[in-house]
C-alpha cells in the first residue's frame, strides 16, 4: 500500500508528538526526528536521529528517509525552543543558539528536503511559528524575533513551493490569504506543483 510520507521534526513531546500521532491515524507513514534513542516517539512513528542545528545529521536523516520511503510528501518544521529574559540582560550566545534552532533549523531542513520534492514536482512544508511570530510580548523578544524571522524569510522567498506558517492558536490567523499574501508568494504558488 502506498502511504503519504511525512517527516516531523521534534516528535519526542508537545505539538510534534501530537501531530505525529494524528498523521499516523490519518494513514501517513511518519518519520519523526529525535535527538536521542532514549526519547519516546508515538506508536508506528519511525524514529530518525537528527539535530536540526547540525547540517550533516540533517542530510543523513533525510537520506535515510528517502532510502526507506523513496519520497517525502510533507515536512513539518516543528522542533523549536524558547528563551525568556530582558532584552539587555540576555546573553547573546543564548540568543544565537535559539536562532540556530528556531530559524536556521527550519531553513536547513527545508533546504534538505526541497531537492527531492522538486524532482517529484510535489510536496508540502509546514512551519510551526507562534502567536509571537506576529505579536510582541514582554521578556520574549528573542523568541519572538526567531519566529518573526521565519515568517519574514518565508514571505520574502520565492521558493516555488507552497510553504505556509502554522500558529498553534485557536484563532484562524495568520494563514496567508489572497489579500495578505505578498506578490512573490502568489507568483510562486501559481507556478508550484500542488
Ligand atoms: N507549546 C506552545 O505553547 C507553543 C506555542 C507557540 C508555538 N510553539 C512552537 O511549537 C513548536 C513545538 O513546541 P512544543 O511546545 O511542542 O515544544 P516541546 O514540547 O518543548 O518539544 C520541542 C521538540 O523539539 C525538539 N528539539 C529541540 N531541540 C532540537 C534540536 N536541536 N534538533 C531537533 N529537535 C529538537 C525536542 O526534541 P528532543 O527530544 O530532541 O529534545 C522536542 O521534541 C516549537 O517550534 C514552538 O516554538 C509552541
Amino acid at each position: 500500500m502506498n502511504h503519504a510520507v511525512a517527516v516531523i521534526t521534534g516528535v519526542s513531546s508537545g505539538i510534534g508528538n501530537a501531530t505525529a500521532g494524528a498523521l499516523v491515524a490519518r494513514g501517513y507513514r511518519v518519520f519523526g526526528t529525535a535527538r536521542s534513542e532514549a526519547s519516546i516517539v508515538p506508536e508506528k512513528v519511525e524514529r530518525v536521529l537528527l539535530d536540526v542545528r547540525d547540517g550533516e545529521s540533517i542530510q543523513r536523516g533525510v537520506d535515510e528517509v528517502l532510502a526507506k520511503a523513496g519520497h517525502i510528501d510533507l515536512l513539518v518544521n516543528n522542533a523549536g525552543g524558547s528563551l525568556d529574559g530582558a532584552f539587555e540582560e540576555t546573553p547573546l550566545g543564548q540568543a544565537r543558539d535559539l536562532f540556530e534552532l528556531n530559524f536556521f533549523g527550519a531553513v536547513r531542513m527545508t533546504q534538505a528536503v526541497l531537492p527531492a520534492m522538486r524532482a517529484r514536482k510535489s510536496g508540502r512544508i509546514v512551519f510551526v511559528s507562534s502567536v509571537l511570530g506576529f505579536l510582541p510580548a514582554p521578556f520574549m523578544g528573542f523568541y519572538a524575533a526567531s519566529k518573526h524571522a521565519l515568517v519574514s524569510a518565508l514571505r520574502s522567498s520565492s521558493l516555488g513551493s507552497r510553504a505556509r506558517t502554522s500558529t498553534p492558536t485557536d484563532r484562524p490567523r495568520p494563514r496567508w490569504s489572497p489579500t495578505t499574501r505578498p506578490p512573490s508568494i502568489a507568483r510562486a504558488q501559481r507556478c508550484a506543483p500542488r
